[in-house]
């Protein structure tokens, strides 16, 4: 049986958004410049029908936060890193298809007519160095290795049928490129633009790996690809346009950037390579994708979601590699989706906390560590910050580590290294806590009346007043305390020093 071509285009994925209230359709005029202040004012994801001169359809934001991702995957958002876990250790084929199979090659522009000025691209921060695309994922076959490598590159416009990508930090496609300059030759690679969050997932992670199978496994089904018109490099049939085409033989040579980068900061402008375009291809209803990589707020970012998502992974496999099951993990979209992370433990042991924390400062994109007890809401900011406050005293609970090597991108690193620093917010936990030592909310009361008075409640041994409620099947409890009060006359009534009641 071929693969779906349509489950997984992002136009599919848009009307799942829309379904679960994450969409917001603009049907108004927008025009490209001002593309991206609404995108980054935007606490939803966006669907554009209107955009510039051509009216463009846009979908923006799609991955920008965890229901969203969670819907990808097609489970519950707590779920969402389990799965993706799941499917990692999942192989799933790719299966070629003809190109009259695929719909990414319903309109294919080729030679002369290719114009770049066709496509969406915009100015995205306020001093980037030109207009950009900044969804494109790469996919390319290493002519030398034969290795399939896939991952996201932003793409600034230079002219009709050239581009220029960022391959300036290390990357598997920056080693595979720079060895084709050296032996004097091209290096074909398409861009695919228009794609389900979970293709992005498979193109940010750095695994030695095959990564055409890689985007499958996390697709969790086989994936049909088409090769490319002009160099035969395969894609997902199912995208919504590519622009095929070539990094030329002379290397870097020509300024990328200044561009908003995930810390929040711009990327210096660097010197890189040129990309020819031999072929764009498109759907018939192509719908055009963004996404804004930096911002006031990066907790907005689809990278700092997608980031978090794969943090996660690493944080659960580090534990476990050391032999420690938390019972929830969180890493925080706010920091980028990497530096701050979370974890709940179970009545930890002595010490425990203190092993989370220095297993975790062996990741290199780690750099905050937070630990609390598994009452605490690792994903609610609120609730960490009480235990930050409650459970922490700086003095004894605070370890600061200095001189690990820093995240390349770490505005605060210093000769590459960085001081990593965890908050111990658990609490020990004796057998018998003392009142004061006790959480204090309100919970669901379940009352069942399995006792006919307060004193027979009572017989059986101290009870607090909430325990009573629900013995003698209340749902009020003034007249619990008028029974108490009555017991207290009559001399027989105590308080436990937790303030439990129980009979004399
Ligand atoms: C939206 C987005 C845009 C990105 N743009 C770039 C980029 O322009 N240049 C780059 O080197 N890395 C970029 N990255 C990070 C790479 O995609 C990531 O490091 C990836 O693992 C590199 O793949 P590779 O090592 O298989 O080549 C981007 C990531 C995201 C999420």
């Amino acid at each position: 049986m071929q693969p779906d071509t349509e489950k997984f285009r992002l136009r599919t994925f848009v009307e799942t958004l829309r379904r679960i209230g994450e969409l917001e359709q603009i049907d108004e005029p927008v025009a490209l410049a001002e593309l991206s202040l609404r995108i980054e004012a935007s606490t939803t994801a966006k669907l554009f029908t209107c955009v510039g001169p051509q009216k463009y359809h846009i979908a923006a934001g799609v991955a920008a936060g965890r229901k969203r991702l969670a819907a990808a995957f097609g489970v519950a958002e707590r779920e969402a890193v389990h799965e993706y876990m799941r499917r990692l250790g999942t192989p799933q084929p790719v299966v070629e298809v003809p190109s009259a199979d695929a719909p990414v090659h319903a309109v294919v522009v080729t030679g002369e007519d290719i114009d770049l000025n066709t496509l969406p691209f915009h100015l995205q921060h306020e001093f980037d160095g030109g207009v950009y695309i900044s969804t494109g994922i790469d996919f390319s076959v290493d002519p030398a290795t034969g290795r399939r490598n896939i991952g996201c590159r932003r793409l600034m416009l230079r002219g009709r049928d050239t581009m220029q990508a960022n391959l300036t930090s290390e990357s598997d496609l920056k080693r595979a490129y720079t060895a084709s300059v050296q032996r004097g030759e091209r290096y074909p690679v398409t861009f695919v633009i228009g794609s389900s969050p979970l293709d992005f997932l498979a193109a940010t992670q750095r695994q030695p790996v095959d990564e055409f199978d890689l985007l499958a496994a996390i697709r969790g089904e086989p994936t049909a690809m088409v090769r490319g018109i002009t160099n035969g490099i395969p894609v997902p049939a199912d995208a919504e346009l590519t622009i095929e085409g070539y990094f030329d033989e002379l290397g870097y040579r020509e300024i990328e950037g200044p561009y908003g980068e995930f810390y929040g900061f711009y990327g210096p402008p660097h010197t890189d390579p040129v990309f020819h375009v031999t072929a764009i291809t498109h759907r018939h209803d192509v719908l055009h994708h963004t996404l804004q990589h930096s911002g006031k707020l990066i907790a907005r970012a689809d990278g700092s979601n997608l980031a978090a998502l794969s943090t996660e992974v690493s944080v659960w496999r580090a534990l476990r590699a050391a032999r420690i099951e938390p019972v929830a993990v969180h890493a925080a979209p706010a920091s980028n989706g990497r530096p701050h992370v979370r974890v709940a433990l179970r009545e930890p042991r002595p010490g425990q906390a203190r092993a989370v924390i220095s297993a975790l400062f062996a990741l290199p994109v780690v750099k905050q560590v937070v630990v609390v007890d598994e009452d605490v809401d690792v994903c609610n900011d609120d609730e960490v910050l009480w235990a930050m406050n409650a459970r922490f005293r700086a003095d004894r609970d605070l370890i600061v580590t200095p001189g690990l090597p820093a995240n390349y991108a770490d505005p605060m690193a210093e000769d590459r290294t960085i001081a990593k620093v965890g908050f111990d917010c658990t609490k020990a936990a004796p057998a018998d806590r003392p009142i004061d030592e006790v959480r204090a909310f309100s919970v669901p009361l379940a009352p069942q009346r399995r006792s006919a008075s307060v004193r027979e409640a009572l017989a059986s041994g101290p009870r607090f007043f909430s325990e009573l409620l629900v013995a003698l099947g209340s749902s009020d409890g003034r007249e619990i305390a008028m029974e108490l009060q009555t017991l207290r006359e009559a001399g027989e009534l105590e308080r436990m020093p937790s303030g439990a009641w129980y009979l004399r």
